[in-house]
């Protein structure tokens, strides 16, 4: 059940892992480690929409353009040298063991005010688990904002579900066939979003909620088993957020982690995570022990070139 936020706590991460499987939630002050991130990331953003405000371009553009602009920087953060330097050293700065501690390519979102841009890049996510798109139950998610942000332009917690079982589709998704086709042509879906992604299948009580308003570089740490939705941004500026995800070698060994209530999916996403330290991929035989479908092997690992959003 979820009933702490822990702010600035000083433990260590077993401590903290162990009460995010539980739900309870971790919050940062922005840290140097972070800030250095967020300023990676805003040069790029900026860079990319050369001298228009990134939080009010969308005054000064048609959506078609936003999207051009928004679609190769994505990969573009991804792929940069200095990301996964930066990114190797966050985590480490927040207690991990970078050792044991393998880390997801971070991925950058934007929100945009008031219903200009809802899918594609810009997709605001309906209510989910992340281990519904086939993240292990031991995936903690940290979620931070690129620029200060109000409450209406934050990610939403729904604690209650953490321990209500939900009906879902998760049943018909498989990570391979998403990582194969579904991934694709995504900066195509600018008006809707036609992809295939697992959703609640029963009315879903958005409050109580929980929002974490932060400031630029602060963070949120939450178990991948959180139900949690993107915020209608109706603040008249875009959010920018970047996001990552980490699981510990031990936990996946031990399969200890948050508890499956209703996460039917297939396959895992346990290979796209790469060790803290030399960035090389999780062993074979710990990964297959998740597998329960078999696909070619280009298509088990997650491919950013082609990604626009994920769970
Ligand atoms: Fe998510």
């Amino acid at each position: 059940m979820m009933h702490s936020v822990y702010c600035d706590m000083n433990c260590s991460d077993e401590f903290r892992r162990r009460q995010l499987y539980e739900g309870q939630l971790f919050i940062y002050s922005p840290r140097q480690a972070m800030l250095n991130f967020i300023e990676h990331a805003r040069g790029m953003i900026e860079d990319s929409f050369g001298g228009i405000d990134p939080r009010r371009a969308q005054f000064e553009m048609p959506v078609e353009r936003y999207v051009e602009i928004c679609t190769p920087l994505k990969p573009r953060f991804i792929h940069h040298p200095e990301t996964k330097k930066i990114l190797q050293a966050v985590v480490e700065s927040y207690g991990c063991d970078l050792d044991k501690t393998y880390i997801d390519v971070p991925r950058l979102r934007m929100v945009t005010s008031d219903g200009y841009l809802t899918s594609g890049v810009g997709y605001a996510h309906h209510p989910h688990r992340d281990t519904w798109f086939s993240a292990p139950m031991m995936q903690i998610n940290w979620w931070v904002p690129i620029y200060d942000i109000s409450t209406e332009q934050s990610m939403a917690f729904h604690p209650g579900y953490f321990d209500t079982p939900l009906k879902n589709g998760s049943e018909e998704f498989n990570y391979y066939e998403w990582n194969s086709v579904g991934r694709k042509d995504a900066s195509k879906h600018i008006k809707t979003d036609t992809r295939k992604q697992p959703k609640p299948e029963e009315p879903v009580n958005l409050f109580p909620q929980f929002r974490a308003v932060l400031p630029a570089g602060g963070a949120v740490l939450f178990s991948a088993a959180h139900l949690h939705s993107t915020v209608p941004n109706t603040s008249g500026t875009a959010r920018y957020s970047i996001d990552f995800r980490t699981v510990h070698l031990d936990d996946v060994i031990a399969k200890r982690g948050a508890e499956n209530l209703d996460s039917r999916c297939h396959g895992t996403s346990l290979r796209d995570f790469m060790k803290g330290t030399d960035l090389t991929r999780m062993p074979e035989d710990i990964v297959k022990a998740y597998d329960d479908v078999d696909a070619p092997e280009e298509a088990k690992i997650f491919k950013p070139e082609t990604a626009v959003s994920a769970s």
